[in-house]
């Protein structure tokens, strides 16, 4: 009897979170297609497609070329906290529109163009699963610090966006499950000018995370399109 290997994309692949994830599927034995602004990592059992993000056609020529492998399960990685241009603000006086605007291109234009490019795909894929990667502080319910807002206020678009497209696609396809997840803090640059105060045990590998969202997404079903999950499968306010 023959078994159908799992396929799994990973889109904003090359570092942190993405990189472990493809790491851990192709460690599984999984067909891997990594979809990232950087060029290939030399790296064997990924099938490495590179988009520099300079042109919707061409991201769509990647996509469609990830589409080949018929991915199973698919993982939005693209996010930004903090660049040489600017930290997150502790308060609406710190706020660059600028740096804000460049927050929504990252954070979430992007998630929203391979979203629009994989929607045929996700309405006729049968138990599809989509994880697009957010964070708990995108969340409004759960919000009682404040700061952060290009941050924040970005990632809660993206929560939009991922909620918006589960009720499109649950209308075409019963079985795709398309959900936002917070992956838990996790050890990469993005959180590593943010580790110092960290209560012991809260800072994960990224290993550990692939594993963790791994396992997510395994038990993923159609019932939970359009929730915000965090690392542990429970459901988060949006
Ligand atoms: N680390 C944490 O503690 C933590 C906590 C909560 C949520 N998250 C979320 O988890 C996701 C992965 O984060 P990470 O910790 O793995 O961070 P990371 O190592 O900085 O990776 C971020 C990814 O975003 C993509 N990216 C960066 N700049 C971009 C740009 N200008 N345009 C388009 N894509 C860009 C990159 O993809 P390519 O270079 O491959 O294109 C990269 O692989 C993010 O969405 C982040 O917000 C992380």
């Amino acid at each position: 009897m023959t078994q159908s290997v799992l396929s799994v994309l990973v889109i904003g692949g090359s570092s942190g979170i993405g990189m472990a994830l493809a790491q851990h599927y192709a460690g599984a034995k999984a067909a891997v297609t990594v979809i990232s602004r950087q060029s290939s990592p030399q790296l064997p059992d990924l099938n490495w497609l590179q988009d520099p993000l300079t042109s919707e056609p061409f991201s769509a020529e990647m996509v469609a070329k990830a589409l080949t492998y018929q991915p199973d399960i698919i993982f939005i990685c693209n996010g930004v906290l903090h660049d040489s241009q600017a930290m997150p603000e502790k308060t609406i006086r710190q706020l660059d529109i600028g740096v804000l605007a460049q927050r929504f291109a990252t954070n979430v234009q992007v998630p929203a163009l391979y979203l629009k490019l994989l929607f045929a795909y996700i309405c006729k894929q049968p138990a599809v699963k989509l994880l697009a990667l957010s964070a708990k502080v995108g969340s409004i319910g759960d919000n009682a610090l404040g700061g952060w807002y290009s941050y924040r206020i970005s990632k809660a678009a993206l929560n939009m966006l991922i909620k918006n497209l589960s009720i499109e696609v649950g209308r075409l396809n019963k079985t795709a499950a398309i959900v936002g997840i917070h992956p838990g803090t996790t050890d990469t640059q993005l959180s590593a000018p943010f580790q110092q105060n960290l209560p012991a045990g809260q800072l994960q590998s990224a290993a550990a995370t692939a594993r963790r969202l791994a396992s997510v997404a395994a038990g993923l079903s159609a019932g939970q399109s359009g929730q915000l999950l965090n690392w542990d499968g429970r459901v988060l306010p949006w």
